[in-house]
């Protein structure tokens, strides 16, 4: 067969979620599996790209002819993406990154003492706006995990974050996280398609190909 729009193509991902260090032994993190980011680190791979994967910690294995950067918290991953964001021609952040981080995490175990206790928080830097806003970005592509107003939210952040692709999906209700099957809706400037309820693996192959068929439309366009 011909050579797809992906052959060849640096991609850079994130996938999984992030921890935030509240001491050497505890951190703030969240339910994201890392499946949806890691099934389309596979299907790219597969449609030709050249992968590099920037992963917070989960139990999958890496895919074949994936280069997997292993990072735990959002202000490592931020640093491993923006080393590598001006040598790439797609950018997919389909981490699901802590929004904030602890201020000033212990050094040594905190031992329980009072019967409450107050963490301070801080924003962590947003990875996919700040490729976004590199001066020749990457096609970029992001995720929005919404419980509800899919649509809008999700159209809202593709201009707010200057993307060139949004996937939105539902959470809550035992839907989007920690699950097999998923269902997608994929907003561009002008469009959209409805991927639906399919495996997670399946939903890769999807998405992978309307990315491939979106970045071609983008270099003509
Ligand atoms: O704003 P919100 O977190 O809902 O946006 C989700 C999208 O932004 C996802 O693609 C996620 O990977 C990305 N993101 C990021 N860095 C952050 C927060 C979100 O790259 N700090």
């Amino acid at each position: 067969p011909a050579a797809g729009p992906l052959q060849g193509r640096r991609v850079l991902m994130t996938a999984g979620p992030t921890r935030e260090a509240i001491d050497p032994v505890r951190f703030i993190g969240n339910r994201s599996s890392g499946k949806m980011g890691y099934a389309l680190a596979a299907a790219l791979g597969g449609l030709g790209a050249e992968v590099i994967l920037v992963s917070g910690p989960t139990a999958l294995a890496c895919p074949s002819g994936v280069e997997r950067i292993a990072v735990e918290s959002a202000a490592q991953m931020h640093a491993a993406v923006m080393a590598r964001a001006s040598d790439c021609h797609i950018f997919v952040a389909a981490a699901a990154v802590a929004d904030y981080r602890v201020e000033r995490p212990a050094v040594a175990k905190i031992k329980k003492q009072a019967e409450t206790l107050t963490l301070g928080l801080v924003r962590n830097p947003d990875i996919l706006a700040d490729v976004a806003a590199l001066p020749q970005p990457p096609f970029t592509v992001g995720f929005a995990a919404e419980t509800h107003d899919l649509e809008a939210h999700a159209t809202a952040k593709l201009e707010r974050k200057r993307l060139d692709m949004i996937a939105a999906n539902h959470v809550g209700d035992g839907a989007g996280f920690e699950v097999d099957d998923n269902a997608l809706l994929v907003f561009w400037r002008g469009g959209q398609q409805r991927l639906p309820t399919m495996p997670k693996a399946s939903l890769g192959v999807a998405l992978a190909q309307l990315i491939g068929a979106r970045y071609a439309a983008s270099l003509a366009g």
